[in-house]
């Protein structure tokens, strides 16, 4: 009898807990898996700000799948080459980062730039939606943050289930927050 008893208190304990964690989980009170302002050195020191702020390159034309699928893919070295077959100088310097670019190039290899950005394996994303839905100027800058002011890519959003789930709240984003929207 006692036995039941005590069985009895401890699956409440047990159920309890679990809908507090999920609670807070999806209102963003705990913080799980966050890597907010990550902000690894890559190989070449390739700009944002240069290439997307200055010279006003659309984001699309190099993460050209962004808005057809999951990943949004990164260029490889041919899509530089488009430019850097001729541009070697900067202010009238040869570049020795764009010497590098075009040494590997010729070499056939690629570039091992550090991933920013990295969600667990047990949720879902994916761009295509997003990127049709949020179809401005600003599209990308929503999730990413000013990209074309930074010198280096950092990560601004904290990716945390509460953050996707806040913007999937918002009544006129009409969007999903069943647990099997985003989690396998
Ligand atoms: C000329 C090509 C080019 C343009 C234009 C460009 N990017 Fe990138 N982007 C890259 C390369 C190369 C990397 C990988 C190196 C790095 O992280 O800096 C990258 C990395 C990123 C990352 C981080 C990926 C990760 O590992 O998580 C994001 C986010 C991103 N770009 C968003 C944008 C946005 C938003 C724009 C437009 C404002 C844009 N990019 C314009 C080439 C480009
Ligand atoms: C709704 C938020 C959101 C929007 C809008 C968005 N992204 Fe992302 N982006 C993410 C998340 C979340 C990840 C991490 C995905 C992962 O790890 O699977 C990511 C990752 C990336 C990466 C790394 C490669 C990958 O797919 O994992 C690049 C590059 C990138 N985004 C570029 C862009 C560009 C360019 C745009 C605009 C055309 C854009 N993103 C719009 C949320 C967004
Ligand atoms: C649309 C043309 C264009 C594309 C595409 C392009 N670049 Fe550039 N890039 C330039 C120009 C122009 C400069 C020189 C700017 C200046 O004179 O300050 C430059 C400069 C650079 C520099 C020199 C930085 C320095 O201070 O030495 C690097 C590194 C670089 N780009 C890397 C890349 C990489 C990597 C890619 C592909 C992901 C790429 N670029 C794609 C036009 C482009
Ligand atoms: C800035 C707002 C915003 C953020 C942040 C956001 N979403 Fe969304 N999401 C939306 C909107 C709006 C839709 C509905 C898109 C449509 O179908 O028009 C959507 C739809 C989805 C869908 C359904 C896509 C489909 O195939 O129909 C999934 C899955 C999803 N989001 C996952 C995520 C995940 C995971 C995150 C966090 C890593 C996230 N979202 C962050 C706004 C957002
Ligand atoms: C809009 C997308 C979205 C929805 C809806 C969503 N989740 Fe999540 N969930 C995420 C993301 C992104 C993560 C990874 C980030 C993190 O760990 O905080 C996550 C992480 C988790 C984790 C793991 C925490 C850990 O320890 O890493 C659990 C458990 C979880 N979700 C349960 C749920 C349950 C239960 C529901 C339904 C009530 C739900 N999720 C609905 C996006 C979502």
């Amino acid at each position: 009898m006692a036995k039941k008893v005590l069985g009895g208190l401890l699956s409440l304990c047990v159920i309890g807990g679990l809908t507090l964690a999920v609670y807070l989980l999806i209102n963003n009170k705990i913080a799980v898996g966050y890597n907010n302002d990550y902000e690894p050195t890559q190989p070449i020191p390739y700009s944002h700000a240069l290439h997307a702020g200055k010279l006003k390159i659309d984001c699309q034309y190099c993460h050209t799948t962004a808005s057809v699928s999951r990943h949004a893919s990164i260029p490889p070295l041919n899509v530089c080459m488009n430019c850097h077959m001729s541009v070697r100088q900067v202010n009238g310097k040869d570049s020795p980062h764009i010497a590098k670019l075009v040494e590997d190039y010729e070499k056939g290899e690629s570039i091992q730039w550090a991933k920013v950005h990295l969600l667990p394996d047990h949720v879902k994303f994916n761009h295509a939606p997003h990127v049709k839905r949020f179809n401005s100027e600003f599209q990308c800058q929503t999730c990413h943050g000013q990209i074309q002011e930074m010198e280096v890519v950092k990560q601004q959003s904290s990716l945390s289930m509460g953050w996707c789930v806040n913007c999937h709240r918002q009544p006129e984003n009409n969007a999903s927050i069943n647990c099997g929207t985003c989690h396998y």
